[in-house]
């Protein structure tokens, strides 16, 4: 729930991560030499001006009810939703009975709640750190996990209700059905939970933006109460002894951070050979020596859960089989009050009729190119049909699906010089503290440095260095910039500190818009503010001293 991604979830970033490198090269190779002149040639003939707009959008609307259709109302299909009223497009969005889809309901939003009751109790708890600055707790700390609860169900709520009148307010048609694709440009309105369809609407465009759904692999019985998924855990229903965590991802770890600040013990179950293997391997370490090692949590690593059996609550216990990952030998039997299956999420698109029009899902995900228009079994785009956010698995992030969004109402409002850059969208954690990343990890930076032949650039900033980390209290974490030597383009930069998910958009910001760090490092930062790490960094990066 890292960003709702929750962000996400280390195996889906990671696999996000795979499949957008993939798609890249398919779309050098393809988009350039085939799609690309038939999408140009067939926007020349409908739009002849840019400038035309308004006349071209009136003579839509007398052919099509809408100029955009949009399947599905999450944060993916809220931004584009927005971006097409600010281009003038007759819009309507098709909420499948979940308007603020997961993000809003069962992920970034609720969670930050949790995350953020959670990290006071922590705090609080924390006798040695408030001592330190005068401060004296008398008594116990305690929290009332039906409050705790509330106060994450109310803040989704809330934020749903905002996301429906923002989209009303500015005149989209926000309808309670769900969309099945009968063409390219004709949608079935269903209501949701039934089959049947209630009328037919058509567009110009169609956007497909129905998300993602927790991940189960086989083996795993889930039953919402003692073995349950992300959606469940936010409720918050008990608070177990004893939790297993399957995945060490985002949600993995902001559910750790949440769980061992209420008191419960953790057990992460992770089949990759080390805990958090999609970060940064400097950041992962630090990472366990700030979120593990500190707290009531152990692991087991390269190995896998093939076999989960739920329990009663207080009464018999969940039952986790565990398997070398490699060998599938057996490794150990576990016994522990619950489980949470985080091991990733998988696309919600069942039932949009796709195979009808061609496409050829790829394990439940839309294929795009570049512009997330949807491509058919033989490669080449559908036009006027597109995908965004999770359903197609570029990036598995609220605001990459937002973004998406964006670039698509460009695209269709004749904008081709605008592509999305992914590379560019930074990606937070919030545990306490809090992680973030935007661009590639050292590992992965150093195999391009070798394969481009440049050298690689690598600079620091410590908060035990800050002013303001060190007022708070809080003066554990690092900040790394990685950047080009020649050029001074920055390639990627993660932090692991207090308010790093806030500290990263400098360096995202950077990146989007081409400013190398030889010209951040004479950008000026107020003093005192945890953003002077970033300042350290780039300066160090520079050759600059900052202390
Ligand atoms: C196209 O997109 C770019 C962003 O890449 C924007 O700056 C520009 O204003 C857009 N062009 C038009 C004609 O709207």
């Amino acid at each position: 729930m890292a960003t709702c991604r929750v962000s996400v979830l280390s195996l889906t970033f990671c696999t996000s991560f795979d499949v957008r490198v993939r798609s890249d090269n398919l779309n050098t190779s393809f988009t350039g030499n085939r799609s690309e002149p038939v999408a140009r040639s067939a926007r020349h003939r409908l739009f002849p001006r840019v400038a035309s707009r308004r006349s071209r959008v009136r003579a839509v609307q007398a052919t099509y009810d809408y100029d955009l259709v949009i399947i599905g109302a999450g944060v993916g299909g809220h931004g584009a939703a927005l971006h097409a009223r600010s281009r003038g497009l007759k819009t309507a969005v098709l909420t499948g009975g979940d308007a603020g889809g997961t993000c809003v309901n069962r992920g970034c939003v609720p969670s930050k709640a949790l995350l953020a009751a959670a990290g006071k109790v922590r705090e609080l708890r924390t006798v040695e750190r408030l001592q330190a600055m005068g401060i004296s707790v008398r008594g116990q700390v305690d929290y009332d996990r039906q409050a705790v609860s509330n106060h994450a169900n109310s803040l989704a709520s809330r934020v749903r209700g905002n996301l429906v009148q923002s989209l009303r307010g500015l005149g989209v048609d926000v309808l309670d059905a769900r969309g099945a694709l009968v063409a390219p440009q004709k949608v079935e309105l269903l209501k949701p939970r039934e089959r049947t369809g209630e009328r037919v609407v058509t567009a110009r465009d169609v956007v497909i933006a129905t998300g993602s759904v927790p991940a189960v692999p086989p083996g795993i019985q889930v039953d919402g109460k003692t073995v349950f998924t992300s959606d469940d855990a936010l409720k918050l229903e008990w608070v177990p002894e004893w939790i297993a965590i399957i995945g060490s991802g985002y949600i993995g770890l902001e559910f750790s951070d949440v769980y061992t600040a209420l008191g419960s013990e953790v057990t992460f179950i992770e089949a990759a050979p080390k805990l958090m293997p999609s970060f940064d391997a400097e950041i992962s370490r630090y990472a366990e020596r700030l979120l593990i090692s500190p707290r009531p949590v152990d692991a087991y690593t390269g190995v896998l859960a093939t076999k989960v059996v739920p329990g009663i609550p207080g009464q018999k216990p969940v039952h986790i089989e565990l398997v070398n990952a490699e060998t599938k030998a057996p490794v150990e039997v576990l016994q522990v009050d619950a489980a949470l299956v985080a091991t990733g999420r998988r696309p919600y698109t069942d039932g949009l009729g796709l195979e009808k029009l061609g496409v050829r899902l790829n394990k439940g995900f839309v294929p795009v190119d570049d512009h997330m228009r949807v491509l058919d079994e033989t490669g080449a785009p559908i036009e006027h049909l597109y995908c965004i956010g999770d359903a197609n698995g570029k990036l598995m992030l609220a605001h990459a699906a937002s973004a998406q969004g964006i670039s698509v109402v460009e695209h269709i409002a004749g904008n081709t010089s605008y592509r999305l850059r992914m590379e560019c969208i930074p990606a937070a954690c919030f545990t306490h503290p809090e992680i973030s990343m935007v661009g590639f990890t050292e590992e992965q930076a150093r195999a391009i440095a070798e394969r481009e032949r440049f050298e690689l650039g690598k600079a620091l900033g410590h908060f035990r260095a800050n002013s303001k980390a060190l007022a708070e209290n809080h003066a554990e974490g690092i900040a790394k910039v990685l950047f080009r030597k020649d050029t001074g383009e920055l390639l990627g930069m993660h932090i692991i500190g207090m308010h790093a998910a806030d500290l990263i958009h400098e360096a995202a910001n950077a990146m989007q818009t081409g400013i190398p760090v030889h010209k951040l490092a004479f950008a000026v930062h107020t003093h005192p503010t945890l953003s002077e790490i970033c300042d350290e960094a780039f300066k160090a990066a520079a050759g600059m001293a900052a202390h």
